[in-house]
């Protein structure tokens, strides 16, 4: 996908030009822009302030009040609730009135203990209150990648299991969202595909007071349902008859699968910043739950929003299925680097601390392959003009 280093290089000053305006934004594609700041003063700027109401969705992953701070700081107790819950009434004034505001946040646990903080869980009731929102569902996030934490407490005493999902909060001002789930049907089970087929199952009541009935699971509906649990798509559902060693087959096929897909969908980011020295951003979202949300609660032509945009997956899975879409990250390292994320051909202008350069390939006087030429980096030019300026 990305074709930095072989079509297109790019310049990035490592700190931002003094006085530069939150109001510029650092990098823009024909559907979205980044915008580097604080995004309680971004959002209240003119550009962003001429999307109020017109955001379809607003999908972020805060950050959580953790007990060791990660490179990008957070706050912790209180003072974390305060801060978050000021976003409440500021995001829901972006949205439309039939939009959707969805936030992921991690668990936290008490520090030196071994017991969880409900810091996170008051933090959402305060800010579903203060912003006026319903809340339309939860979701849990499986992410079988995670490393064991908290160490002090899986690793070292062995006293508590690995914390290993994300919690996320579907909010809107109105009960009855946007929203279509035939956008996000999961492929049937081999079994469900059979009893469609053959249109054979046991009909009639159930140990769970439910009652199949004849007719009910005859129709071919292009898919399953999801569940609110994501990031198992490949386990097998639980009615279906499977033995113990069956299951844990299909879980580590699964397991690695997902890694595969999380894993690849970065590692252009990944490769673009670490050739160029920059650190990779530590709490990256894996595409395909930016994917569900997105697919499920807008259309093409929508406007998501990213208020703590990180390294943009929002923005770069938003551009992928043709959205319009927001992004501001207060990092200027993340922020800026976060363009390694598209394609140069799909970046329309950058800000005077970003150059585009097109690599000119003619000095060798013939069309060679692109790999070729990457691999022989002394035939290859860059051109003196920037491509693009803010
Ligand atoms: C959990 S990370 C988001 C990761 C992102 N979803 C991704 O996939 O890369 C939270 C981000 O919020 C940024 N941030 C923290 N406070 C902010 C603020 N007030 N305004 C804008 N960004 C902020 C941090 O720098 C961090 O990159």
């Amino acid at each position: 996908m990305a074709n930095w280093g072989k079509t297109h290089e790019i310049q990035i000053t490592e700190t931002p030009r003094k006085g530069r305006r939150s109001s510029t934004p650092i990098y823009q594609t024909d559907l979205g822009s980044t915008y580097f700041g604080d995004s309680l003063g971004v959002l209240k700027t003119k550009p962003l302030g001429e999307h109020r109401g017109n955001v379809q969705l607003v999908f972020t992953s805060p950050p959580f009040p953790l007990n060791t701070k990660k490179n990008y700081g957070n706050l912790q107790g209180e003072e974390y609730i305060r801060w978050f819950t000021k976003f409440a009434p500021l995001l829901r004034d972006m949205v439309t009135e039939d939009g959707s505001i969805v936030i992921e946040i991690g668990n936290a646990w008490i520090p030196g203990e071994p017991v969880m903080s409900t810091q996170v869980l008051e933090a959402f009731l305060r800010f579903l209150k203060k912003g006026n929102l319903h809340l339309c569902q939860e979701f849990i996030w499986y992410n079988p990648a995670r490393l064991p934490s908290p160490v002090e407490w899986v690793n070292k005493e062995r006293v508590r299991v690995k914390d290993a999902f994300t919690r996320i909060w579907w909010m809107s001002p109105t009960t009855r969202p946007k929203a279509d789930n035939r956008k996000v049907l999961r492929e049937y089970s081999s079994s469900m595909k059979r009893l469609i087929e053959t249109g054979k199952y046991n009909a009639g009541p159930r140990p769970s007071e439910h009652h199949i009935g004849t007719e009910s699971f005859k129709t071919d509906n292009n898919g399953a349902i999801p569940p609110n649990v994501g990031g198992v798509e490949a386990l097998p559902s639980l009615d279906v008859a499977i033995t113990p060693k069956r299951f844990a087959e299909l879980l580590e096929q699964n397991t690695n699968l997902l890694k595969a897909a999380n894993t690849l969908s970065t590692d252009d980011y990944r490769r673009f910043c670490l050739d160029r020295g920059a650190p990779v951003h530590p709490a990256r979202m894996p595409s395909t739950l930016v994917d569900f949300f997105v697919k499920f609660l807008t259309d093409e032509g929508d406007t998501v929003l990213d208020p703590f945009a990180g390294s943009n997956s929002t923005g770069a899975v938003a551009q992928s299925l043709r959205r319009r879409w927001l992004s501001v990250e207060a990092n200027w390292t993340y922020a800026s680097h976060s363009i390694g994320r598209f394609d140069p051909t799909s970046i329309a202008s950058t800000c005077d601390e970003i150059t585009v350069t097109e690599m000119d390939h003619t000095s060798t006087g013939q069309a060679q392959d692109e790999d070729t030429h990457a691999a022989d980096a002394s035939s290859s030019s860059t051109s003196e003009m920037p491509l693009f300026t803010s």
